[in-house]
């Protein structure tokens, strides 16, 4: 069978401070019951000012690294993912690297927005797979609170999104137990890039700055609602189906899905799509909201903290994001 990679430590961390759909009722020309019924979204978690994307990644990381039972100084490589790095550059994963005061390893940062855990998930399998690292530190952040537009025209955003980290110590095993990570399969059509994105700043504009797009908005997250849950329904399952194939597996095997927490309709109509029924599908986006990168290794965190999931199951992970960009991954847990 070869070497698989495998998860020997897993954690995620949420800033403490909850804000409800009551508190954003507070804010804007929203409700708690339009929010619950279009994305059963409840509350989410925000960051205070001065606490950084890098920040919510260590503070997972530190836990990972303690569940793995490692010595930090273990650790040979560093992947980040996400889309709301501290700065426009350089990423995050060297500011984990500093902050954690581990070795002068690399750190590479990942773009890849909604589908960034399954991009970097299936680079840092490259990794361990070849032997080139042994112990690869993934980080999944986002700090979402501090860039969304509160206004009413912003708002379909706005409600959406949580800040939050997950961290996994990804390693090689080598038993032949099956168990581990058996594939990733991405996707992308940079087609729709401008459906769900960040507009400016632009490397197009000169000046990059301009105080006009800041009276625009255009420094916010803007997307075409619509198009995204379309889209997002369609790629999502037929990303799994396609895995599955490759695997020889079937939609049978699958014990738990993990989409990503977009907005609980998706995930509904994803796991609907196919056939697995409710309790297969893992959700928790009624607690965090959507925290991109971050939405899948929570879940799956959490999952697996509570009991639920079992050694021995088979777990298919799904995303689909800005891009727009799609994949799935199955573990053997
Ligand atoms: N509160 C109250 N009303 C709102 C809000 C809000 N927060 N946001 C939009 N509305 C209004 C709209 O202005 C519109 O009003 P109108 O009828 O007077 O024009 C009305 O609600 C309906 O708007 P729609 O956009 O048609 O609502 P829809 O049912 O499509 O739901 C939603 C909007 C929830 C954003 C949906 O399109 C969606 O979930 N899209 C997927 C996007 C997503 O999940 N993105 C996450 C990021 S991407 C990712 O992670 C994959």
């Amino acid at each position: 069978m070869g070497k698989r990679t495998v998860i020997a430590g897993l954690d995620f961390y949420v800033p403490p401070k909850v804000v409800t759909n009551l508190d954003l009722q507070k804010m804007m020309n929203t409700s708690d019951e339009w929010i619950r019924e279009r994305t059963g979204i409840i509350e989410r978690h925000w960051a205070e000012p001065g606490v950084g994307t890098s920040d919510l990644a260590c503070q997972a990381a530190l836990k990972a690294i303690e569940k793995a039972g490692l010595d930090k100084n273990e650790i040979d490589f560093i992947i980040a993912a996400t889309l709301s790095p501290d700065h426009y550059f350089p990423g995050i994963g060297l500011m984990v690297q500093a902050k954690l005061g581990l070795k002068d390893i690399g750190a590479l940062d990942i773009r890849d927005q909604c589908s960034g855990f399954l991009y970097a998930l299936s680079v840092a399998d490259q990794y361990i797979r070849t032997g080139t690292y042994k112990k690869i530190l993934l980080v999944a952040a986002e700090l979402q609170s501090a860039n969304l537009d509160f206004s009413d025209e912003g708002r379909d955003m706005s409600v959406l999104f949580g800040d939050g980290g997950a961290a996994l110590i990804l390693e090689a095993d080598d038993s032949g137990d099956g168990r581990g990570l058996l594939g990733c399969y991405l996707f992308s059509d940079g087609r729709f890039v401008n459906e769900l994105w960040m507009e400016k700043p632009s490397s197009r504009d000169n000046p990059t700055f301009q105080p006009e797009f800041f009276r625009q908005g255009k420094f916010f997250p803007r997307m075409n609602g619509r198009a995204v849950f379309k889209n997002a329904c369609e790629k999502m399952p037929q990303a799994v189906l396609y895995g599955l194939n490759q695997l020889g597996l079937t939609v049978a095997d699958i014990d738990y899905l993990i989409p990503h927490q977009a907005n609980d309709r998706i995930s509904q109509m994803v796991g609907r799509s196919l056939k697995l029924s409710e309790e297969k599908v893992i959700r928790n986006i009624q607690r965090y909201g959507n925290t991109t990168a971050a939405s899948i290794p929570i879940a799956l965190a959490e999952a697996v903290q509570s009991g639920l999931i079992k050694k021995g199951q088979l777990l298919a992970l799904t995303a689909f994001g800005s891009g727009f960009t799609w994949g799935s991954a199955f573990i053997r847990w």
